[in-house]
């Protein structure tokens, strides 16, 4: 990068990026979506992204991802370049670092989505310039933004309420594990003992003093939660692996339905980080239900990522 445009991006200070919740610290995750509330309000002033270019790179497929990053970005007045990875030399063994090392030449930023943490931790690790996490195989803090703007809309601050989550142990349900220490709720997981999340993630999260309880009777978990939650028995990792077949068996008792919804508390909301699997991991009843919010959750997607872009880039 040029003298000029190191100095244009704030010398040689490291790169603000937003890879995991647990790398930021609440004050900063908090300012974010403030950010996301003013953008969603339309009390955003001007173009903040007029003159950057965002590289936005999938290596899995995604709707809300996708579009979401790619309208916010244009709404902010930033130019935009979707990329796959198939289409990219990093799909035929160019390393991550390389194409790190590239693309901080040409774009301001860069969001990934990759089946392979170690892909994203490498590409930042030689990035000059922020990159954002758009889902791995053991994290979604994009999508965990938006589920705390979400529930937080619709039911005050988090901090102190209980969240269920029925389901598979996958990377949304680590990346909640996440925000329950930065956010300052109780989480309480119910899955089947062979998908629960890592035993050394809850570790990290008990001892910054959050409450995270793990369970295999998904009645215990929901009882008076404020907010259910639950996500595909297939995550895209999995369906690479090959692992799908065994997972339905293990996980129906799971699903999100209206009987196990009645043992949460009378006003609780249900979210679901979509695409949803109609029938398998959630009914239809409780999908477009009274009580589901999954719709706002996906149109948050598109404001709290601006609170994070504009943090990344130092504009926020
Ligand atoms: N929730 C989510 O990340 O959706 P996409 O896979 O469509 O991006
Ligand atoms: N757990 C899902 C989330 C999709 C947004 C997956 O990884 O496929």
């Amino acid at each position: 990068m040029s003298a000029m445009l190191k100095s244009v991006r704030g010398g040689d200070a490291p790169p603000r990026h937003f890879l995991e919740l647990m790398d930021l610290e609440p004050a900063v995750l908090r300012r974010m979506l403030d950010v996301a509330g003013r953008a969603k309000r339309g009390e955003l002033a001007g173009k903040p992204l007029a003159g950057k270019s965002i590289a936005l790179i999938f290596e899995k497929p995604s709707t809300r991802t996708r579009v979401s990053f790619e309208v916010g970005i244009r709404q902010l007045g930033g130019d935009v370049v979707v990329l796959s990875t198939k289409d990219m030399q990093l799909g035929r063994g160019e390393t991550p670092a390389d194409t790190a090392k590239v693309l901080s030449r040409y774009v301001d930023a860069i969001m990934l989505r990759t089946d392979n943490v170690q892909k994203i931790r490498e590409l930042a690790k030689h990035a000059t310039v922020p990159v954002i996490n758009g889902l791995t195989d053991v994290s979604h803090p994009c999508q965990l933004m938006a589920d705390v703007m979400t529930f937080e809309e619709h039911r005050g601050p988090i901090a102190g309420q209980v969240v269920a989550w029925t389901g598979d142990g996958n990377n949304v349900a680590q990346s909640f594990i996440q925000a329950a220490a930065r956010f300052g709720f109780t989480l309480r997981l119910a899955t089947p003992p062979e998908l629960a999340p890592p035993a050394e993630l809850i570790a990290w999260a008990r001892a910054q003093g959050a409450k995270v309880e793990l369970t295999q009777d998904p009645i215990a978990a929901v009882r008076d939660a404020r907010c259910v939650v639950t996500d595909s028995w297939v995550s895209m990792s999995d369906e690479r692996e090959g692992r799908a077949e065994s997972r339905h068996n293990l996980l129906a008792p799971y699903q999100l339905n209206t009987s196990l919804l009645k043992h949460a508390a009378p006003d609780a909301i249900v979210m679901h980080c979509l695409p949803a699997h109609r029938g398998e991991e959630i009914t239809d009843e409780v999908m477009d239900g009274p009580q589901s919010v999954v719709f706002d959750e996906a149109e948050n997607r598109l404001h709290a990522q601006k609170g994070v872009l504009l943090w990344a880039l130092g504009l926020a």
